[in-house]
């Protein structure tokens, strides 16, 4: 095969924006561009765990297609989102090798498809539906490897403050410290909640996002590897966010604000974070409304 580079570029996500544990999630527009090679030349493995993700995507959508895959391909980003930090890292690389190994392939499966091969290998749908679609979306498993979603809206004028702790939390120990069960109370107020802030959000009703992101589900649980993280809520809130909550599986906490108040809200939480002794960065980006996007370039030699 003629050697071809396809650049996918994707977005970081925040995912269960409180309640909507799995189910909700939003674009940041923080965008990875990832370039991946595909050539007839074998490649030596690769160490970079965010590479692997990507080889990892590219080969189940040639096994989803029963396709052999190319032999040499290599991933290279260009912005690195950092692993770990519940800014959807994984799904990032997940929907670049699915929507790169679509292209070099003709392009036989749809979004939706896609979509299903990201999700499958993240577990669920909530950061690799606004990865690819981007916007604020809801989106669930519907089982079979097929995911249900839609897009809700948000009003003018919101932007993001975002905490990025120095730590770590993977996902899979973030997971192990949730319950198999919930009680009925903490079921239906969950539910409520999560349903408010797609309501709230497509209403412009700002004011009840602080109540809509009140979690009985995951964060509770999570505050246990990452004791601070209330006091952050509430310190991003002191300085006039609307919301905080958990991005993901953490270690990042994104809160929702008005435009003037999201560089203080960055700032209140840094503080906070340092004054548990811990160390990270703060900054301020709004929803963005692309999700991923595709181009192909063929490498011709003379
Ligand atoms: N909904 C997922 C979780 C997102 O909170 O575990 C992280 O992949």
């Amino acid at each position: 095969m003629e050697a071809t580079a396809v650049t996918v570029r994707v977005p970081a996500t925040s995912a269960n924006l409180g309640a909507g544990f799995d189910c909700l999630g939003l674009a940041l527009d923080l965008f990875a561009s990832i370039t991946v090679t595909f050539s007839d030349c074998e490649q030596p493995p690769t160490e970079d765990v965010g590479e692997k993700m990507v080889l990892t995507a590219i080969r189940q959508t040639f096994l989803r297609l029963n396709q052999p895959g190319p032999v040499g391909v290599r991933a290279r980003y260009n912005v690195a989102i950092p692993l770990g930090r519940g800014l959807g890292a994984s799904a990032v690389a997940r929907v670049a090798g699915a929507l790169a190994a679509n292209e070099i392939a003709g392009r036989p499966l749809d979004e939706d498809a896609c979509l299903a091969i990201a999700s499958d290998l993240e577990g669920h749908g909530d950061n690799a539906c606004p990865a690819m679609f981007g916007g604020l979306q809801v989106c669930v498993s519907a089982g079979e490897g097929r995911y249900l979603h839609a897009p809700f809206t948000h009003p003018a004028g919101v932007q993001m403050a975002i905490l990025v702790p120095d730590h770590s939390m993977a996902t899979k120990d973030a997971r192990k410290v949730l319950p198999d069960s919930y009680g009925k109370p903490d079921v239906i107020h969950n539910v409520g909640r999560a349903a408010l802030f797609v309501a709230a959000m497509n209403a412009g009703r700002l004011d009840l996002l602080d109540e809509a992101t009140q979690d009985r589900v995951h964060q509770p649980q999570r505050a246990a590897l990452f004791p601070p993280m209330f006091d952050i809520f509430a310190a991003a809130k002191r300085a006039g966010a609307h919301a905080a909550w958990l991005s993901g599986a953490g270690s990042s906490i994104a809160a929702i604000c008005p435009e003037d108040v999201a560089r203080p809200a960055a700032s209140a939480m840094l503080e906070e974070l340092q004054h548990a002794g811990m160390s990270g960065r703060s900054m301020v980006t709004r929803i963005a409304k692309d999700g991923a996007t595709v181009s192909k370039v063929e490498l011709v030699e003379a």
